[in-house]
């Protein structure tokens, strides 16, 4: 029996707190250094961002997780009893051990589950997704519920200017579940890449097994992102061009004849240098940045959700989504809705 893999559900969850490019400027000030909103809007075309507050049970990775995941449970039309496996992908978990997919299989008690995290940075929902279509394609699993979810607050340096204006927190979900390999509205095809060579362009030097946060090191900012944001965005428009030319590719398809593109939310002038180059319009890319600025795994299924909910991306329309994060990790994902 073949079978195919198709994304019959999507949700989303948010913190409450927003934070204004204003706020951040006034920040900023504060410890003599200097950025605004006009600078920000331009560079990035982030104008806002949700901050979760930790102490706050509700806004824990895992629950916005959970918020996300019975979104996307109600809109397939599944009950936490049918997922058979959770596939969690972030770089911010609730704990290094347990796996944040772990807490989130209690919240929502998805008992005939079996559950696992993937760390793919920002590209971690587009790997998680393809993770789930090959258990799917070899019969293994049936309903698997992927999340992307991250609160990279915590790992923000907020003196780094070059960082703390691109950040935000949340969380997306997507039901994938198994098809009859006659079923066109199916993932159709994908291509995943990393270079582990560039390691060093964002990463986070103290907090693995292989340096532990000193208080001199907390001091320097060690547990905290360092970003070379210049480079990662020449990599990042050659790797989201190559990515979503090979998944189209395999299709035999033109990328001006796909209906949607959701790109990674890292910064409007990465997205719009990539649509150009594929030939998409920027009336055919979803965008939510603007509001919720870069949520790592979080971006591609929120950004998705909004789309499928709002009624912009309609059943039988094609949907290219592609991304890249740190390590370097990349990989594009064309799917029928
Ligand atoms: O998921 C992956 C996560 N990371 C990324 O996607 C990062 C990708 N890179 C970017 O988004 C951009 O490179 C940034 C937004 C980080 C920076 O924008 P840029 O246009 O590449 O600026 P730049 O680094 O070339 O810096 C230009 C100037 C510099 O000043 P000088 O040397 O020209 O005097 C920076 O010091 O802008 C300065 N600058 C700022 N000015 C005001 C850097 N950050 C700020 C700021 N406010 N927040």
């Amino acid at each position: 029996m073949h079978y195919v893999a198709r994304i019959t559900g999507t949700g989303s969850a948010f913190p409450e707190n927003r934070l204004t490019n204003d706020d951040i400027a006034l920040r900023l000030t504060q410890v003599g250094l200097e950025t605004s909103d006009q600078w920000i809007r331009d560079r990035t075309g982030i104008v806002e961002r949700r901050i979760s507050n930790v102490e706050n049970s509700a806004e824990t990775n895992s629950s916005l997780g959970e918020r996300a995941a019975r979104n996307a449970l109600e809109m397939a039309g599944r009950k936490p009893d049918d997922i058979d496996q959770i596939i969690y992908a972030t770089c911010s978990p609730d704990t290094l051990i347990p796996a944040t997919g772990c807490w989130l299989q209690s919240k929502i008690r998805a008992r005939n589950a079996w559950a696992m995290d993937i760390n793919a940075a920002c590209s971690g929902f587009v790997y998680g997704t393809i993770i789930a279509e090959q258990f799917i394609r070899t019969g293994r699993s049936k309903t698997v519920l992927v999340v992307g979810a991250e609160v990279l607050s915590q790992f923000v340096n907020w003196h780094d200017r070059t960082i703390c204006i691109l950040f935000g927190d949340g969380a997306g979900a997507a039901i994938v579940e198994r098809e009859s390999a006659k079923s066109s509205q199916r993932i159709i095809s994908s291509h995943l890449v990393s270079d582990g060579t560039l390691t060093e362009l964002l990463h986070v030097p103290a907090g693995g097994s292989n340096m532990e946060v000193t208080p001199d090191r907390y001091e320097r900012n060690l547990n905290k992102m360092q970003m070379n944001g210049r480079e990662i965005f020449k990599v990042a428009v050659r790797t989201l061009t190559e990515c979503a030319l090979r998944s189209i590719e395999q299709w035999g398809m033109r990328a001006d004849r796909l209906d949607w593109f959701v790109p990674h939310q890292a910064n409007l002038r990465i997205i719009e240098a990539v649509a150009n180059r594929l030939g998409f319009s920027m009336d055919k890319v979803v965008i939510n940045l603007d509001r919720y600025g870069n949520t790592s795994a979080a971006t591609i299924p929120t950004a998705l959700d909004e789309a499928i909910r709002d009624g912009r991306i309609q059943p039988g329309q094609t949907v290219l989504v592609d991304a890249f994060g740190a390590g370097l990790t990349a990989g594009g994902l064309l799917f029928r809705w």
